[in-house]
């Protein structure tokens, strides 16, 4: 019998909603036909949001949405997205499949979608291909209310009231896509462009997101922080970190997202693991500069990141979502969890059509993929407050170099006083009995419900209900502790009243 403990007594910090945050970019169908379809689609929407999608959002409760990129955001000028839209300039998408962008969507339309799905802003700025002006101008617009060029210039596009912008960052990807700068020159661009991102609301602060580093770069980290804490300066709300899973680890050949053998699956779980050990390193590093840990991790890309699904556009990054992906989401958003300390905000890649997507759309089909089903197990985290937990764990897997622990595990107790405990069973083969023991605290009341299938298994928009969440309700009862069997290849989630 595997022991799981949990101290109801012991808290270990706040978990921010943000951790369970969005990322949506001008990239393939993730913004144009997944989220945007215009006033005037068939496709039924508000305000040209499409419903579906706006709704399945909202049921995950996403707490927080990046935009407009991502690579897309360093050769995004706001300018060509607002006013009239007919007059809005067209371009090449030149990082994305070399379409036309349109300008249709830009500022007003991201704040109406944020609007509707009631969900903080997280604006990300041009400092590869933009000006300080430009980026200045920018958060002038959205935020200032007062007479001024910017703010009459939104008033006269039709948004009398100021916006408010919750995080702004400040550059993205700058040690590649974003101007391939050098980290010394990043922290000194940083210090100079984020002076002019203004705070005009007081009340309402911008959290300021430095550009952190490429997966295992600490060098980067290093320099960033080393740069920008230069003579006792250091203002940053956060620093960002980018990861991906990659099964194989190369780029050249990511490997399929629906074609994959029990070993790759083990890889891919192993590289997703792989979190921790970045959290770890890249948090001790901020240590360093931040000791009282005011600086958020900002891990604002993260998720799998395969081959593109055959006859799709290389460029559009569209790719099927599987129990894989569900399992790649429930360790992640786990250990985000357990590393709220440094942790602030995480961004899956991306909200809809591209990469692990909680959503596939086709015309005016919409599915929800395994992975939407975990974020919506896992909000029940979300404004909690983490307790102490551990599981014991096996290694598990088929090669030495792939084994991975059998269980992962976070708890969490919300505003009402009950206790949420998400746990992955990574094994394709075991199903694991579970005792799990609440330090001084009688159980009133257990319920549950899991995600569980065959390793592949997915939804299509022929078959889209082939992987959802089912009740849970084989959990025993017994004094201080409850007894259940977690199945192999499953996300669970219980909900645990204490007397
Ligand atoms: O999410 C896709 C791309 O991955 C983003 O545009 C970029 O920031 C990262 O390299």
């Amino acid at each position: 019998m595997t022991k799981l403990y949990v101290n109801p007594k012991v808290k270990k910090g706040h978990l921010n909603p943000e951790l369970q945050g969005h990322f949506s970019e001008h990239l393939g169908r993730c913004i144009y036909e997944g989220i945007y379809v215009g006033e005037n689609s068939d496709i039924p929407n508000v305000n040209g949001m499409r419903t579906d999608v706006v709704e399945a959002l909202k049921e995950i409760h996403v707490p927080v949405l990046r935009w407009p990129g991502g690579c897309f955001a360093d050769e995004y000028h706001w300018k060509d997205g607002i006013g009239p839209r007919e007059g809005r300039k067209k371009m090449i998408n030149t990082h994305w499949g070399g379409v036309v962008e349109d300008n249709s969507f830009g500022t007003h339309e991201f704040m109406e979608l944020c609007r509707q799905l009631g969900c903080k802003t997280y604006i990300n700025g041009n400092m590869g291909s933009g000006t300080v002006q430009e980026m200045s101008e920018w958060v002038e617009y959205m935020t200032f209310d007062g007479v001024s060029p910017m703010a009459d210039l939104r008033k006269a596009n039709g948004h009398e009231a100021p916006w408010t912008v919750d995080y702004f960052g400040v550059g993205n990807e700058n040690w590649g896509c974003g101007g391939n700068m050098r980290p010394e020159f990043y922290g000194d661009m940083y210090r100079r462009y984020q002076t002019y991102v203004r705070n005009y609301n007081s009340g309402k602060p911008i959290h300021k997101i430095a550009c952190g580093a490429n997966a295992e770069d600490y060098h980067w980290t290093d320099k960033v922080l080393e740069t920008v804490f230069d003579h006792g300066f250091g203002y940053m709300s956060g620093m960002s970190l980018h990861y991906y899973t990659l099964p194989t680890g190369k780029w050249d050949k990511k490997g399929s997202a629906l074609e994959f053998d029990e070993k790759d699956w083990y890889r891919t779980l192993k590289a997703t693991l792989k979190m921790e050990q970045l959290i770890r390193g890249h948090g001790a590093i901020m240590d360093q500069y931040d000791p009282k840990k005011k600086i958020g991790m900002i891990i604002d890309e993260w998720g799998t990141w395969y081959d593109v699904e055959p006859g799709t556009n290389p460029g559009f990054l569209y790719q099927q979502n599987t129990m894989r992906d569900a399992l790649v989401a429930g360790i992640n958003l786990n250990l985000f969890n357990k590393h709220c300390d440094r942790v602030k905000m995480a961004n899956i890649a991306q909200m809809v059509n591209v990469l692990q997507a909680v959503i596939l759309t086709e015309g005016a089909k919409m599915v929800k993929t395994p992975t939407w089903y975990v974020f919506h197990m896992y909000q029940h985290h979300q404004d909690g407050e983490l307790m102490e937990s551990s599981v014991e764990t096996k290694e598990v897997g088929l090669e030495e170099d792939a084994k991975v622990p059998n269980l992962t595990e976070s708890v969490s107790m919300s505003r009402d006083g009950k206790l949420h405990m998400t746990i992955t069973n990574l094994s394709l083969e075991e199903n694991y009995e579970v005792e799990s023991v609440f330090a001084d605290s009688r159980v009133k009341a257990v319920k549950g419900e899991i995600l569980t299938g065959d390793r592949s298994a997915h939804n299509t928009f022929e078959a889209p209900n082939e992987v959802h969440t089912e009740e849970f309700a084989a959990v025993s009862v017994d004094g201080d502790r409850i007894r259940f069997t977690v199945p192999a290849c499953s996300v669970l989630h219980l909900e645990v009243t204490p007397e």
